[in-house]
C-alpha cells in the first residue's frame, strides 16, 4: 500500500471546514480591542438615556471588562463539556450545532446597540465564549481524527494558524475607516456570524471521523466508507483501540490522587498558567489602549502590527518545533517575554521625559507578542496530549482546558483595574510571573520531542519511586527504560 496519503477534495473541505471553527475563535478574542471607546460610549449612552446621568467611571470600567472576560466563562463551561459532547454526538454533528451558539451570539452582539441593551452585548459575548471553548476542542480534534498519519503533525498546526490569522482580519476590520466607528462596530461583532454560516453550509458534505466511527461507536463499515485508502488507516486505528482497552479510563479526580500522574498534571496545568498568565492576552484584548498611553500616534495600526507580527511567528515556530525542543523553545519564548516586559515598563515610565520612549514601547510589545508565539503560544496544548496516555488523556485535557480559561478570564477581568492602580508598572507584574514559569519550566518540565510515551511516562515514574521531591531534576530521559518501570502498578491486571 502507498503509504503517501491521496489527498481528496473532499478532505481539504473537511478540513477547511472544520478550521473555520478556530478562526472563529481568534476572531472572537480579537475583536473587542479596537472598538473598545466606541462601545464604551455607547454603554455611557445607555446609561444615561435609562437613569438620566453619564455612567461612573467605576461601573463602566467594571461593564466594559465584565463584557471582555464573560467570553472566558462562557469557554470555561463549554471546554468541560467536550468529552462528553464529542463522544455524544461525534465530532461533526457536535460542530454543526455548535455553531447554534456562535449564531445566537453574534446575533445578540450586533442587536445589542439597536437594543440599547448591554446586557445583550454581555450575554452575547458569554455565548460566543461557550462556541470557542467548544470549538478550540473539536477542531483540532477533528482535523487530527481524519488526517493520515504522514500529515497530522503539519495539519495540528493549522488550528493555531486559523486563531492567529482570526485575531488578524479582527484587527484590521476593526480600523476605524472600515468597521471600527461609532455606528458599525455591531457590524463588526455581528460578521463572527459568517465563518459559522460556512461551516453550517459545509459540514453536511464533510465525513464523520473515521476514527470516532471506529474506536467510539465500534462501527468498521461506517468507518471503512468515505475513506479510500483505509488499509493503513485501519490498521492503526484498531492499534489505538487496543491500546485503549488496554487501559482503563482515569477520572480527574484519580488524576491527582495518583502518584503516577501527580507529576505531569501539575506541570500540564503550569504550562497552560504560563500561557495565559504571561499577559499576552492583556495585549491582544488591550494593545489599542496600552498604545494609546504610551503615546503611539497610530495606535490601531500598532495593534495591526502586532497582528501581524504574531502571525509571522506562528508560521516560524512550526519550523521550529520538530528541530529544536519544546522545552528549549518554551524557555526561550519565556525568558524573551520577560525581558521585553522589562524593556516595555521601562519605555512606559520615562515616557514623560524621553518622547521617542513610545517608540521602545511598542518596538517591546511586538518582541513580547513574536516570542509568545515561539513557544508559550503553541507549545502547552499538545504538550499535554503528549504527557498522558490514552487512559488519562481526556481528563488531563479538560483540566489543561479549564485552568487556561480559567486564567484567561482572571486577565480579562483584572487586567484593567490593575492598569489603572499600577500605571505603568503593571507588565513588571507579567515579568515576575515569567521569571517563575521560567524557573519552573528549567527544573521540572521534561523534553518530549522523539520521545515515545513509553519513555516521557517511565521518567516521570522512576522519579515518583524514587523521591519526587528530590531537586535534582535529572532529565536523562534517554537512560533505557524496561516497561516494567512504565506499566507500574497497572501492569497486575
Ligand atoms: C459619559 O458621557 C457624558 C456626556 O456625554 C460625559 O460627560 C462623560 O464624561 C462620559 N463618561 C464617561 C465615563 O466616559
Amino acid at each position: 500500500v502507498n503509504s503517501k496519503a491521496t489527498v481528496t477534495g473532499t478532505f481539504v473541505l473537511s478540513v477547511f471546514t472544520a478550521v473555520l471553527g478556530s478562526l472563529e475563535f481568534g476572531y472572537n478574542i480579537g475583536v473587542i480591542n479596537a472598538p473598545q471607546k466606541m462601545i464604551e460610549q455607547d454603554y455611557n449612552a445607555t446609561w444615561l438615556q435609562r437613569y438620566g446621568e453619564p455612567i461612573p467611571s467605576g461601573t463602566l470600567t467594571s461593564l466594559w471588562s465584565l463584557s471582555v472576560a464573560i467570553f472566558s466563562i462562557g469557554g470555561m463551561l463549554s471546554a468541560f463539556c467536550l468529552g462528553f459532547v464529542s463522544e455524544w454526538l461525534g465530532r461533526r454533528k457536535a460542530m454543526l450545532i455548535n455553531n447554534l451558539f456562535a449564531f445566537i451570539g453574534g446575533s445578540l452582539m450586533a442587536l445589542s446597540k439597536l437594543c440599547r441593551s448591554f446586557e445583550m452585548m454581555i450575554l452575547g459575548r458569554f455565548i460566543i465564549g461557550a462556541y470557542c471553548g467548544l470549538a478550540s476542542g473539536l477542531t483540532p480534534m477533528y482535523v487530527g481524527e481524519i488526517a493520515p498519519t504522514s500529515l497530522r503533525g503539519a495539519l495540528g498546526t493549522l488550528h493555531q494558524l486559523a486563531i492567529v490569522t482570526g485575531i488578524l482580519i479582527a484587527q484590521i476590520l476593526g480600523l476605524e475607516v472600515l468597521l471600527g466607528s461609532q455606528e458599525l462596530w455591531p457590524v463588526l461583532l455581528g460578521l463572527t456570524v459568517v465563518p459559522t454560516v460556512l461551516q453550517m453550509s459545509f459540514l453536511p458534505f464533510c465525513p464523520e471521523s473515521p476514527r470516532f466511527l471506529y474506536i467510539v461507536r465500534c462501527q468498521e463499515h461506517q468507518a471503512k466508507r468515505g475513506e479510500q485508502e483505509v488499509g493503513d488507516m485501519l490498521a492503526e486505528m484498531k492499534e489505538e483501540k487496543r491500546k485503549m482497552e488496554m487501559e482503563r479510563k482515569v477520572s480527574i479526580l484519580e488524576l491527582f490522587r495518583s502518584p503516577l500522574y501527580r507529576q505531569p498534571i501539575i506541570i500540564s496545568i503550569l504550562l497552560q498558567l504560563s500561557q495565559q498568565l504571561s499577559g499576552i492576552n492583556a495585549i491582544f484584548y488591550y494593545s489599542t489602549s496600552i498604545f494609546i498611553k504610551a503615546g503611539v500616534q497610530s495606535p490601531v495600526y500598532a495593534t495591526i502590527g502586532a497582528g501581524v507580527i504574531n502571525c509571522a511567528f506562528t508560521v516560524v515556530s512550526l519550523f521550529l518545533i520538530e528541530r529544536m525542543g519544546r522545552r528549549t523553545l518554551h524557555m526561550l519564548g519565556l525568558g524573551g517575554m520577560c525581558i521585553c516586559a522589562v524593556i516595555m515598563t521601562m519605555a512606559l515610565a520615562l515616557l514623560d521625559s524621553v518622547p521617542w520612549m513610545s517608540y521602545i514601547c511598542m518596538l517591546s510589545i511586538f518582541g513580547f507578542v513574536a516570542f509568545f508565539e515561539v513557544g508559550p503560544g503553541p507549545i502547552p496544548w499538545f504538550f499535554v496530549a503528549e504527557l498522558f496516555s490514552q487512559g488519562p488523556r481526556p481528563a488531563a485535557m479538560a483540566v489543561a482546558g479549564f485552568s487556561n480559561w480559567t486564567a484567561n478570564f482572571i486577565i480579562g477581568m483584572g487586567f484593567q483595574y490593575v492598569a489603572d492602580l499600577c500605571g505603568p508598572y503593571v507588565f513588571l507584574i507579567f515579568a515576575v510571573l515569567l521569571l517563575f514559569f521560567l524557573i519552573f519550566t528549567f527544573f521540572r518540565v521534561p523534553e518530549t520531542r522523539g520521545k515515545t510515551f513509553d519513555q516521557i511516562a517511565a521518567n516521570f515514574n522512576e522519579r515518583s519511586v524514587g523521591g519526587m521531591m528530590d531537586m535534582d531534576m535529572d532529565m536523562d530521559l534517554d537512560k533505557p527504560s524496561t516497561e516494567l518501570d512504565y506499566l507500574g502498578e497497572e501492569s497486575i491486571n
